[in-house]
């Protein structure tokens, strides 16, 4: 696949069949996330690969639905649905209602692999702190990126969850389940499998002049479909 195709079509997929990936597949998918680039080279990620362990899956599905529904539950369906604008009117009530359940994120529980990226910022002897912020989670997003294109260019989906790491408690929950010393921190995860169906494309993008600002900021960068002609 050609990498701007790859681009245009990557989507999140949030429903699997079960199946397994052949080890090869997986292995390339894996091998992607080593090229990735890093700050001095210094390569600091860590992924744990959660595959065989069905029931450490269950229970990451199981804290990402209740993250979703503590995040969604509490908002108006007035005001997400303004968030879910990309989508047919006739989708919206139920999208909103899956993600205000939190039903929509028990995805990992039927992916082949799922990947915990965990970041450092005590990596190495530097006297000032590399942090997360600005790296960890920076190279492991970079990482998860290239294994999402591997994933999709082989004809499998991945969809990343922040849910089951986003908030202390059940980021300490993870760690202690996987034995993550206190260097280092989970900052992603990504489930890999063999998707239901294949998805549309989308959801659409806000075009290049609204996120593109030239020279100065807010001043839109005018695509050359745009332009005067010389
Ligand atoms: C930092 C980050 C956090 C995300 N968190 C979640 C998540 O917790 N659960 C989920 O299912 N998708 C999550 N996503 C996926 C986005 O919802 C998705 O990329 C976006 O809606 C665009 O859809 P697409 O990936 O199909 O193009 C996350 C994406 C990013 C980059």
């Amino acid at each position: 696949m050609d990498i701007f195709e790859a681009i245009r079509t990557r989507r999140s997929i949030r429903d699997f069949t079960g199946e397994r990936i052949p080890d090869e597949d997986l292995e390339k998918i894996l091998d992607a996330a080593r090229y990735a680039p890093s700050p001095e080279n210094m390569q600091m990620w860590r992924y744990v690969i959660i595959r065989e362990d069905q029931e450490l899956k269950e229970f990451i599905s199981a804290i990402s639905k209740n993250a979703a529904s503590e995040v969604f539950g509490s908002a108006a369906y007035e005001l997400t649905q303004g968030r879910l604008w990309y989508l047919p009117d006739r989708n919206r009530p139920g999208t909103f209602e899956d993600m205000r359940s939190g039903d929509l994120f028990l995805y990992p529980k039927d992916a082949d692999a799922v990947i915990i990226g965990c970041g450092s910022e005590t990596f190495h002897d530097s006297p000032l702190i590399y942090e997360l912020e600005y790296f960890g989670s920076i190279v492991v997003g970079m990482g998860i990126l290239n294994m999402w294109f591997a994933a999709h260019a082989l004809g499998y989906g991945a969809g990343f969850q922040a849910f089951p790491i986003m908030e202390p408690r059940r980021n300490e929950l993870i760690c202690e389940r996987i034995g993550v010393p206190r260097t280092w921190v989970p900052v992603a995860t990504l489930s890999i499998g063999v998707p239901k169906k294949p998805r549309m494309m989308g959801p659409s993008r806000f075009p290049l002049e609204s996120v593109f600002y030239s020279e100065r900021w807010g001043n839109p960068y005018k695509r050359l479909a745009f332009r005067e002609e010389e």
